[in-house]
């Protein structure tokens, strides 16, 4: 009689931390350290950049229970509009709130006259003494200041740095950057997609984010692929045969968000059994690259017009990466303004990315064999 096992532990979806998050152990530990060494650390500031997929958001998850560990409030934030107003207005002046052993007779000001405390384990009544309301850098330094006073610090992480919102957080670059130059414990981690970091530092009028700590977070060594798709299946009371283990994590090319979908494929080939064998594995891989496309590229391509995806299709038939923008001119036929204007539009959509002059490559893991993919069939159905 088929026994159940544990539900599935691979999580085939972007942002949720995996059952075991393998080769970040170094980034992890230099962050806990720059928190314990002091303003000075470089690991104060962290860029963290990967393509999709790649492991940003887990990874900023997994900093934040360090730091979080480490007795140090954190803010915990994605780029968008409004977020300087959000910090200004609601973060900080809660977690002073929540912080402050003096709250109410602090400069705390609120819309509200109730501040809800953190994890909604403490609400406190704060008197409104100072209506006029702090700028985010006398925020921030207030809350650093409680923090310092309390042996800890406040750590920020940012995530999905794009590049057409950085004027938004410019405020917020300006006051880490104060809080820094004040001595005060504040550590700051954003992520973002390599170009648009990077050019973020290009534009940038705070030095320190020119001498962040950069963490490039690539394709993953088959060792660590291996344990991260055999660990969760032994811990949940399976197991897998070597040579299952060893083409799945072939099938993976070090993509961590490929770890996940083919993990949780081959789980499912035949839950009721406790071993995964072998025969398993073509079944859950024709599955996997399903689940990839639906859940990174179709989505990716999603909104783009015909002549974009004429662009990108180009593009993916010539062989090796970077790619010639005049190869692609040459392949689509097109004037060189079409092309600048494609390649312009692309990169905004992060679909591609600049790889120097008169360069670009794709700026998803596996995109380029998805569009040859789709050429293949249209072809077939046309042939048929
Ligand atoms: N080091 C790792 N070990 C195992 N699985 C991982 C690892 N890093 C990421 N994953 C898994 O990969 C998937 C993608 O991770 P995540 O959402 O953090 O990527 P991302 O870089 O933030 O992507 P995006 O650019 O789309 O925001 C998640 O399912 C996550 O659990
Ligand atoms: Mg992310």
């Amino acid at each position: 009689m088929p026994r159940t096992y544990e539900e599935n532990p691979f999580t085939p979806t972007f942002g949720i931390t995996p059952p075991l998050l393998v080769g970040r152990d170094a980034e992890i530990a230099a962050v806990r350290r720059s928190l314990t060494r002091g303003p000075g650390d470089p690991a104060r500031a962290v860029l963290l950049t990967g393509a999709r997929g790649t492991g940003k958001t887990v990874l900023l998850n997994a900093l934040e229970d360090a730091a979080s560990q480490q007795g140090w409030a954190v803010i915990s934030e994605t780029v968008q509009p409004g977020l300087v107003e959000v910090l200004t207005r609601t973060t900080l002046p809660m977690l002073r709130a929540a912080l402050d052993p003096r709250a109410t007779d602090s400069t705390l000001t609120s819309a509200s006259a109730t501040v809800f405390g953190i994890g909604g384990a403490l609400t406190r009544q704060v008197s409104e003494r100072h209506p006029a309301e702090p700028s985010l850098r006398d925020g921030l330094e207030s809350l650093a200041r409680i923090q310092a006073d309390r042996g800890s610090g406040v750590f920020i992480s940012l995530d999905e740095v794009h590049r057409h919102e950085i004027a938004q957080i410019t405020p917020l670059f300006h006051a880490i950057q104060h809080c820094f130059r004040q001595g005060l414990p504040v550590a700051f981690v954003a992520a973002g997609l390599p170009s648009t970091v990077s050019r973020l530092l290009s534009d940038s009028v705070v030095t320190y984010l020119r001498r962040a700590e950069r963490f490039a977070l690539g394709t993953l060594p088959d060792a660590l692929v291996r344990a991260a798709l055999r660990e969760p299946i032994l811990r949940a009371g399976r197991s897998i045969s070597p040579d299952a283990l060893d083409r799945a994590a072939d099938a993976v090319h070090g993509y961590p968000f490929l770890i996940q979908v083919v993990g949780f494929e081959l789980w499912e080939v035949d839950p009721g059994t406790a071993h995964i064998g072998a025969d398993a594995v073509d079944v859950a891989l024709v599955r996997a690259v399903k689940t990839a496309n639906r859940l990174v590229h179709e989505p990716a391509l999603a909104d783009l017009s015909d002549a974009d995806r004429r662009f990108l299709a180009a593009m993916a038939r010539i062989p090796g990466e970077p790619v010639r923008l005049a190869d692609i001119l040459e392949r689509l036929g097109a004037t060189r303004d079409h092309v600048n204007k494609y390649r312009a539009r692309l990169i905004a959509a992060e679909i591609i990315e600049p790889a120097g002059r008169g360069l670009i490559r794709f700026a998803i893991p596996f995109l380029s064999e998805y569009l040859r993919s789709l050429g293949t069939e249209a072809a077939g159905s046309e042939d048929g």
